[in-house]
C-alpha cells in the first residue's frame, strides 16, 4: 500500500502528478471539512507536502515525520516546533538561484529605466507628443545586498557584470567573499544607491528594513525586494515613496500578498511584480522534483537531499 501523505496547498501540476504516482495524496486545501480529514488521517499520515504548518497541525498528526516544503523559504513552517517534535523539514534550495537572480536584475533595470511605464507610454499613444523622460543607469552605482546567501551571491555576480559595486549585510561577514561587509544595515543603506533584499522571512527578520533604513537609502535610493514582504515596514515604505523621500522600489513580494496596498498602484516610481522570482517552467519543475525526492528518500530511509531541520 502506498504511504498516505497530506498536501496543504496547491502545488505545481507536475509535482502533484509525481506525488500521486508514489503516494496516496489527501488535499487539505480542497477538503470541505478540514478537521474531519485531519482526524481521519491522524493514525496514518507520516508526511506533509507543502507549507503553512504550525504546531497545532503537527499536534493533530502524531505520526508526522516530515514536512516537504515547495520553496526555498520555509517561513510558513514553524521549524522550532518541528524540531521539538523530531519532525524533519525540507525545502527546495539552489535550483531557483538563477531564476531569482535573473528577475532581480530585470526588476532593477525595469525600475531604473521605467520599462513598464515606457511600455504604457507607447501603447497609450503618447510618444508622438514627446519623448519619454530621461532616466538613470545602474552601472557605476553601489548595490547593497541584504543576505549574501546562495541567491544573493548569484545576484552579486550579475550586478558586477552590470559594472556595479557590490557590498552586503547579513548576520556574519563572509571572509572569502570579495565584497565589503557592513555590520549595520542602516549604514549600508546610507552608502548604497540600491538596496536588494534576499534574506529569509519569518519573525527574526520582520521589518528589518525599517523606516530608518529606508530614509537612509534616501530620495535617490532604490529598494528591490525579491525575498519576503515581511522584511520591510511596508506602510513606511509606501509613505516614503509617496513623499519621494525614497527614490523608488521594485517589489516582487508584499506583506499580505496577493493583496497589494492600492497606494502603490498610483505611483510612477515603483515596479510591481506578483511574487514570480522562481516562476519559470524549468525552475518550478526542479523545485517540484526536489519535494518528491525528499519524500521518497525519507520513506526509503535514505539521507534527505535538502533538509533544513
Ligand atoms: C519563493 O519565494 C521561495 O521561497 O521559494
Amino acid at each position: 500500500m502506498p504511504e498516505e501523505i497530506l498536501q496543504t496547498h496547491k502545488l505545481l501540476d507536475r509535482c502533484e502528478v509525481e506525488l500521486g504516482k508514489r503516494f496516496t495524496v489527501h488535499k487539505l486545501h480542497l477538503a470541505d471539512d478540514k478537521e474531519a480529514l485531519i482526524r481521519s488521517l491522524a493514525p496514518r499520515v507520516r508526511a506533509i507536502a507543502g507549507g503553512n504548518v504550525g504546531p497545532e497541525l503537527m499536534d493533530k498528526l502524531p505520526r508526522l515525520e516530515i514536512i516537504a516544503n515547495f520553496g526555498v523559504g520555509y517561513d510558513s513552517i514553524d521549524t522550532a516546533a518541528a524540531r521539538a517534535r523530531s519532525i524533519r523539514v525540507t525545502n527546495t534550495p539552489n535550483v531557483l538561484n538563477d531564476a531569482v537572480a535573473e528577475i532581480t536584475l530585470g526588476l532593477m533595470i525595469a525600475l531604473a529605466r521605467r520599462i513598464p511605464q515606457a511600455d504604457q507610454y507607447v501603447r497609450q499613444g503618447k510618444w508622438p507628443s514627446g519623448n519619454f523622460p530621461l532616466l538613470t543607469e545602474i552601472n557605476g552605482k553601489t548595490v547593497g545586498i541584504l543576505g549574501l546567501g546562495r541567491i544573493g551571491k548569484e545576484i552579486a555576480v550579475r550586478c558586477q557584470a552590470m559594472k556595479m559595486r557590490v557590498v552586503y549585510h547579513g548576520r556574519h561577514r563572509q571572509p572569502d567573499e570579495p565584497f565589503i561587509y557592513y555590520d549595520k544595515l542602516v549604514d549600508m543603506a546610507r552608502d548604497s544607491d540600491w538596496l536588494v533584499l534576499i534574506a529569509p522571512g519569518g519573525k527574526a527578520t520582520e521589518k528589518l528594513v525599517s523606516r530608518e533604513v529606508l530614509e537612509a537609502l534616501g530620495p535617490e535610493g532604490y529598494l528591490v525586494n525579491v525575498a519576503r514582504g515581511t522584511l520591510v515596514d511596508e506602510a513606511a515604505m509606501l509613505d516614503l515613496l509617496q513623499s519621494r523621500k525614497l527614490g523608488g522600489a521594485a517589489l516582487d513580494v508584499f506583506e499580505t500578498e496577493p493583496q497589494v496596498p492600492e497606494g502603490f498602484f498610483a505611483l510612477d516610481n515603483v515596479v510591481l511584480s506578483p511574487h514570480q522570482g522562481s516562476a519559470t517552467h524549468q525552475t518550478r519543475n526542479k523545485m517540484g522534483d526536489l519535494v518528491v525526492a525528499n519524500l521518497v528518500a525519507h520513506f526509503a530511509g535514505e539521507p534527505l537531499p535538502s533538509a533544513v531541520v
